[in-house]
């Protein structure tokens, strides 16, 4: 099992998405282990963002992230970064495939509705920059049986 680290961003909020990307990593069979609505201040945009904060376009993301309320959340499944990633298409809304999350709710480059940890390196970086550890709610659902064989 892997955790990443999803956040909805102020454009999902301010948009009304919340519930309905809410429902796609829900109906995909993520399980959500932690959420939270927060604001970012920049000193915690510069640590997520840490790889991008010599870039000329960064103080633009950081107005942007730190503009409104974000759900923070942390999601559980197989492959969950990878999958993650595959909802949420290309980077550029202007260019992620019909049927991701970018591709069908985004056209544009920066406001692209949700973050999710690209390996696993960045997601336990990330979880534990926005959730303490006691934050993480361990739950095995009793629908697993129905979502997936034993096996897998
Ligand atoms: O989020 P993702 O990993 O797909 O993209 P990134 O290249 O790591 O960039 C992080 C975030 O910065 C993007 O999701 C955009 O919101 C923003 N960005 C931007 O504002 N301007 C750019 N030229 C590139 C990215
Ligand atoms: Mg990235």
């Amino acid at each position: 099992m892997e955790r990443s680290l999803i956040l909805l961003k102020p454009d999902a909020v301010q948009r009304r998405l919340m519930g309905k990307l809410i429902s796609r990593f829900e109906e995909k069979g993520l399980n959500f282990v932690a959420m939270k609505l927060i604001r970012i201040t920049p000193e915690l945009s510069k640590q997520h963002y840490a790889e991008h904060a010599e870039k000329a376009w960064y103080p633009t993301l950081e107005t942007f992230i730190t503009g409104g309320p974000v759900l923070a959340a942390v999601v559980e499944g197989l492959d969950a970064i990878q999958v993650v990633r595959g909802m949420l298409g290309a980077t550029n809304g202007l260019q992620a495939a019909p049927g991701t999350i970018r591709g069908d709710f985004s056209s544009s480059r920066q406001m692209n509705l949700v973050h999710g940890s690209d390996g696993p390196d960045a997601a336990s970086r990330e979880i534990a920059l926005y959730f303490k550890p006691e934050e993480l709610v361990e739950d095995e659902p009793t629908i697993t049986k129905w979502m997936r064989a034993a096996d897998e």
